[in-house]
Formats: C-alpha cells, structure tokens, sequence
C-alpha cells in the first residue's frame, strides 16, 4: 500500500497526459505556452475567481503575493505555527517578522479569537492556512481584517477544491494561494502553484513579479523573480483536471468512512469538519494519545503512515531570534506531538482502507 497512490490514476489517464505533453513537444512553447493561459482560465472558473496567475510553486506563490502587497524589512504578517515551513519561510525571506498565534484544538485551523489581540501597528497581512485540506473560520477573520484595514492571503496549498460556506477555497479573501506539488490534492508532476485574487492591480503585479518585475519587455518597474508555471505541468494539470471534481468526491467518501469508524476508538481525535466546511482531505490526519504503539503497529503490517510538522514552526532553530518558546502554543505543540496522517487518495481500494482501519483500531483499543 503507498501513503499516496500517484500511479492508479498516471495509468487511468495516460493517454491524456501523453497527448498533451506531445503537443507541448511539438509547438515547444515551453515558457507561457497556451496550455498555461488555458489552465488559468479553466482554474479561474472553477474557483469562481476574477483572476488564476499560475507560478512556480505553492512557495513561490505565498512569496509573490506578499511581495505584490509591498511585504518587507520591519513589517509583521500574522500566520500560524502549525503549518509546513514554507508558510513562514516567505514573511521571513522579505525580512518581515512572522507573528503566530495558536490554532484551535478542532479544526487545527487559526483560532480567530486569538487574531486581533496580535495585531500591532506593524502588521502587513494576515496569513491564515487551511490544514489538511479544510479552511479557517474565513468569515470571523476577514471581518477582523476588514476592521484594520489588512489584506488576508488564504495559504490554500492543501485545500484547493474545498468549500467554505458554498464558495470555493482560494476565492475566501483578498489573495487565495495554492500549491500543484505531487501529492496535493490536485497535483502535477513537478513543481507549481496559483495565486487567485479579484483584485485586477494584484493580478497584474502577480503577474509582472513571476516574470522578475516585467511590466513589458525590458521594463521592470519592480524587483521579481523567476515564478512562471513550466508550459508542460500546466499540460499535465489540465489533463488531471478532468478527473479531479471525481477525485474530490473519493477522497470525501474515505475521509467519511475512516472518521465513521476511527471516531469509535478511544484515545484517538478525528479530524472535525465544520459545519460549513467541505475538505479534501489533502491529509487523512488523527491525534493519538499513543502514537508510537499505532505507529508501531502500522510498520509491522507494511502500511505507511507520518507524522507532519512534528515540531511547531515557532520551534524550528531558523526562528529562535523570534524569541518564541515551548509552552507558547500549547494547541499547536500537542498537535505536532499526536498527529499521523494515514495513506489517502482518491484511489485507495476498499480493502485497503479496511487494513488501515483495522490496524488503528486494534492498537488504539
Ligand atoms: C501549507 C503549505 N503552504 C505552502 C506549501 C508550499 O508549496 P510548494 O511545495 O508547492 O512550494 C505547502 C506544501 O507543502 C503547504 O502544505
């Protein structure tokens, strides 16, 4: 069994994928080709969103967006601790200070009830992230937001084709950013990402930033990078694309089989789902009281399992000058310390998420 299967559904559209990257081969339009235009339209669309920039990466895009809100040297962006690194990385490489607070012990989302009290006069932009593939209370924090005057960037890298309150992941705020990797929910075979936004000065800088700060040729009215989406994974993504609403719908079925039977064990927290939530489930992740005998178990019967950010950003050597310690973030810190994400994809068999069920049951209880 693989943690995320990545060949049922290459061998399920092979020919798809083949006959796009052959057309790319053949008009060798490989920088912002069609297929990259092509992409961002039907993305676009399906997001409800004025504007897709496609990029380079889910990193490359959390940094163009907070470059394109003028992030730099002394400024503050409220994020959160329990988060993959990148989240953080990007406020720091502008030489901004990345001010967390804690998550909530439910969704593991942004406490919103947290957010305000950390806001300064130098705070920039809040960044909430939508874990594992549910968003943030994004009404409760936009409306903070909106009282100080703050863009709210949703760092949507696990939760592209998730819903809050109806709409769209990535359509929640001023900027929605997203990340292709392999193992998304909707990943490529490489590296890229998107920014969406409705905001058309914020699309047109996204724009210039990932061709480094070109306007037009050999016009650079601002400093930028190298952030362009390669033509071929926009080819590869269009052809996943199609069979992606499918995917969503299989990854909800066992994310809705696993907590159904998982909820039942003791000493386990499955993933809580608000009400006006739908998730993807980029991660199928519980909290366990015990998780090195489940860990334990799960190796003995050859079925993979991790545990993500198993130390808290707030943590990690890079961000000691922050001056954060142990016992900040207490929801975050039990979080790295009880979680294990279990295989999900959308192709994961019946039987196999009977395996998985079994082993957890029998060493949780
Ligand atoms: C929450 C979060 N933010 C940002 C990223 C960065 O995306 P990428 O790996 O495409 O740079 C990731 C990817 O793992 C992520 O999970």
């Amino acid at each position: 069994m693989q943690f995320i299967d990545l060949k049922s559904r290459h061998h399920l559209i092979k020919d798809r994928i083949d006959a796009r990257v052959q057309a790319v081969m053949e008009h060798g339009k490989f920088i912002l080709g069609p297929e990259v235009g092509e992409l961002e339209e039907k993305l676009s669309h399906y997001v409800g969103v004025k504007h897709c920039v496609t990029v380079s990466s889910g990193t490359d895009s959390l940094l163009i967006a907070l470059m394109a809100l003028g992030v730099g040297v002394g400024d503050e962006v409220i994020t959160v601790p329990y988060t993959w690194i990148s989240t953080a990385e990007v406020i720091a490489l502008l030489g901004a200070k990345p001010v967390f607070v804690d998550v909530r012990s439910d969704t593991w989302n942004m406490d919103e009830t947290l957010l305000e009290v950390a806001i300064t006069e130098k705070t920039k932009a809040i960044m909430p992230v939508s874990i594992y593939g549910q968003t943030p209370n994004m009404e409760a924090i936009n409306a903070i937001a909106k009282k100080f005057n703050l863009p709210v960037i949703e760092d949507a890298a696990q939760s592209f084709g998730a819903t809050y309150k109806g709409r769209k992941s990535c359509n929640l705020s001023t900027i929605g950013s997203t990340s292709f990797f392999p193992s998304k929910p909707l990943g490529c075979y490489g590296d890229a990402g998107a920014l969406f936004t409705n905001d058309d000065e914020l699309a047109e800088k996204f724009r210039w930033i990932r061709v480094h700060g070109q306007e037009r040729k050999h016009h650079h009215p601002i400093l930028g990078l190298n952030g362009r989406m390669d033509t071929l994974q926009a080819a590869i993504l269009l052809a996943i694309f199609d069979v992606f609403p499918e995917e969503v719908t299989k990854r909800q079925e066992i994310g809705n089989r696993y907590s159904s039977v998982l909820s039942e064990a003791s000493g386990l927290q499955t993933p809580t789902i608000a009400e006006e939530n739908t998730s993807v489930y980029a991660q199928y992740t519980i909290l366990c009281e015990h998780r090195e005998n489940i860990q334990q178990q799960l190796k003995e019967q050859a079925i993979p399992s991790v545990s993500y950010y198993s130390v808290p950003l707030h943590l990690q050597p890079v961000f000691k000058d922050l001056g954060y310690k142990a016992g900040d973030f207490p929801i975050s810190e039990r979080i790295a310390n009880q979680c294990l994400s279990l295989p999900m994809s959308p192709y994961l068999s019946s039987q196999d998420q009977q395996r998985v069920l079994d082993a957890v049951c029998h060493s949780a209880n």
